[in-house]
């Protein structure tokens, strides 16, 4: 939500910062700008809309110099327009600012600073920065952030420029990422190593409070008083290529094919002769036996996963699971202590409600594990165990790697914690084991010709409608409700997903003549009921287009289309079913001409509450 990048070296920063921008363009992509230093003097350029927007303005004319810094805006405070756009300047021209988050106590400051005479352009709280450093300012920039730093409440990621430091940025953190890369006579700041990672692949993350003081050739590092405190960069051994898309039409697609990889990596990598490894996780018997509950809480589709993860669990460890929206979580005085066990799941790491979730846990009691991809990202920092997905760099603001591999972890730590527990058989532990251990395999198979094929003719077929509904039993309904999400997020169709039980309680009033019930059908245990309540749409006139494993697919005979899964079993279809329908939302997307990978309103990495 919102990505900031800072660039010092020696080769002229206008085309450094914009190709940045464009690495971060996930995370906001309402207005976009850069100011760039320059024998004294700031200049600024700002465009509203897509980074392309703003390479167009400073073709050919970009600003002259070697330092400056660029920002994305996600817009919180104030329309997207260029006065609201980043950077803000401070009163005299002397300051530059950009800013990820939100200033909770900025109307305070602000009526402070022009009680003073200080005039505010935008209607952002980002602008306070600008005018309040000019204020403070006592020509040290670390003293004067130390002091800025107390007089700013809420979260933030800020990078400046100023005239008196003409070869360094300085950049402060709280609660937004805010990273250092360190390059090879140049250095850079970033909201994501993504930004900077074709020019290096060493990094060092700002924790909350720090104050970080970047120039060419070094980067030091001051905690809040001001002291120096010594950092030393992380080696991000990732290919610059994954924030490309390498060939693909968009990120989703590339991404929806690199899952096959990204499961291998997540999941059989920690399966060792058919047993689970769980990193440096480790469970004991009593441990578990005490807990009263496991709360798992995330945001959107790392909430779904989590759902499907509850239903998995259960099933195996007989221990109660809630599945909590962080966002709910944070406010709702949740019944917590140490007999709780909270897993928290964030692909980013970076949520704010998620974060939140998680400190309020810890302050309850509860052991905390973080399921993470982005590697030492702030939960997965903060948390008490982690475990990574390692799904690699996930551009598309719709996710798809990033949850497919969050369910698979969720099953791995079922897995582990049944056979800890004996609540399930060693027969049943090697079936599952050896299962997921081919998990890979499974995804690839789903994304064979035909499934594609199939997937864009019922596209084709659908994407006009203007509502669908999903439908599933048990882990079927889990997944359905990601399905849904999935589509009416990139392709702005109303999609809901229901318990297939539950249609009838009210939900089948809207089943007429020819709407779109997706029916998820591959629970065998559940078939007739599923068969049932798909003959209770057709009775509606309602087509139904059902997504069966091999067994079920004699559904076949009463729906108006049908793709198959391979077979797998059927507690692990999530994961197929989440391809399968991942494939159709983006087929669905692409003909009614989305913009697939930046839908509307949207960010990756939501890091306001
Ligand atoms: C939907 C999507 C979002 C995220 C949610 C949480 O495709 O990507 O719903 O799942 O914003 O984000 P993380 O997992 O980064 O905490």
């Amino acid at each position: 939500m919102c990505g900031i990048i800072g660039y010092v070296g020696k080769e002229q920063a206008s085309p450094i910062l914009i190709d940045g921008l464009k690495k971060l363009e996930y995370r906001g992509y309402d207005s976009s700008g850069i100011a760039v230093l320059d024998n004294g003097v700031i200049s600024t350029v700002k465009s509203v809309g897509k980074i392309a927007a703003l390479e167009a303005k400073t073709a050919g004319k970009a600003p002259s110099g070697t330092i400056g810094i660029g920002h994305t805006r996600w817009a919180t405070h104030g329309k997207p327009s260029e006065i609201n756009s980043h950077p803000h300047s401070s009163h005299d021209g002397r300051f530059a600012i950009v800013h990820n988050g939100i200033i909770e106590n900025y109307a305070e400051i602000k009526a402070e600073l022009t009680g003073l005479g200080y005039t505010f352009k935008s209607e952002t709280d980002s602008e306070t920065i600008a005018h309040l450093i000019q204020h403070l300012y006592c020509g040290d920039m670390v003293k004067t952030l130390t002091m800025l730093i107390k007089r700013l409440k809420g979260a933030y990621a800020v990078a400046i420029l100023g005239t008196d430091s003409p070869n360094t940025l300085y950049a402060i953190r709280k609660d937004n990422p805010l990273i250092v890369g360190i390059g090879n006579n140049e250095n850079f700041i970033t909201s994501d190593i993504t930004a900077a990672l074709s020019r290096t692949h060493d990094f060092v993350r700002l924790n909350d409070g720090e104050i970080a003081m970047v120039s060419a050739d070094e980067a030091k590092f001051f905690n809040s008083d001001g002291r120096p405190i010594k950092k030393t960069p992380a080696h991000y051994d990732i290919d610059a290529r994954a924030a490309e898309k390498d060939g693909y039409d968009h990120f989703m697609l590339k991404e929806i094919y690199e899952q096959p990889h990204a499961i291998d990596m997540a999941v059989r990598t920690r399966i060792k002769n058919k047993l689970v490894h769980l990193d440096n996780v480790k469970f004991d018997k009593a441990y578990l036996e005490g807990l009263t509950k496991i709360d798992i809480v995330g945001c959107g589709s790392a909430y779904h996963a989590g759902i499907v993860g509850k239903t998995f669990i259960e099933k195996l460890c007989r221990i109660p699971v809630d599945c909590i929206l962080a966002s709910e979580y944070i406010y709702s005085d949740p019944i917590v202590d140490e007999r709780t066990l909270t897993v928290v799941i964030s692909q980013s790491g970076e949520t704010a409600d998620t974060v939140a979730a998680l400190r309020l846990a810890k302050k309850l009691g509860s052991r905390t594990l973080a399921i993470v991809n982005v590697v030492n990202s702030t939960i997965a920092v903060d948390a008490d165990d982690v475990l990574y997905t390692y799904a690699g760099p996930e551009i598309a603001v719709a996710t798809t790697k990033g949850y497919t591999t969050q369910v698979g972890v969720l099953y791995l730590i079922g897995l582990e914690m049944a056979r800890i527990l004996g609540t399930v058989t060693e027969k049943r532990y090697a079936e599952i084991a050896g299962r997921l251990e081919q998990l890979h395999d499974k995804v690839a198979e789903t994304l064979n010709n035909t499934t594609v094929n199939l997937a864009k003719k019922y596209a084709d077929k659908y994407a006009d409608k203007h509502c669908i509904f999903f439908i599933g039993r048990g882990a079927d309904y889990a997944a359905s409700l990601e399905a849904a999400l999935k589509l009416k997020e990139i392709s702005y169709i109303h999609a809901e997903s229901y318990a297939a039980g539950e249609l009838k309680h009210g939900t089948i009033s809207l089943i007429e003549k020819s709407t779109l019930t997706i029916a998820l059908t591959t629970q065998s245990a559940l078939y007739h009921k599923m068969e049932s309540n798909i003959k209770a749409v057709k009775a509606r006139e309602g087509d139904v287009l059902a997504v069966a494993s091999r067994t079920n697919s004699k559904i076949n005979y009463c729906v108006d289309g049908m793709i198959t899964i391979p077979e797998c079993d059927d507690d692990l279809s999530p994961v197929l079913t989440a391809v399968v329908l991942q494939l159709f939302a983006y087929y669905v997307a692409k003909k009614r001409g989305c913009d697939i990978d930046k839908p509307r309103n949207l960010a990756k990495s939501v890091t306001v509450e």
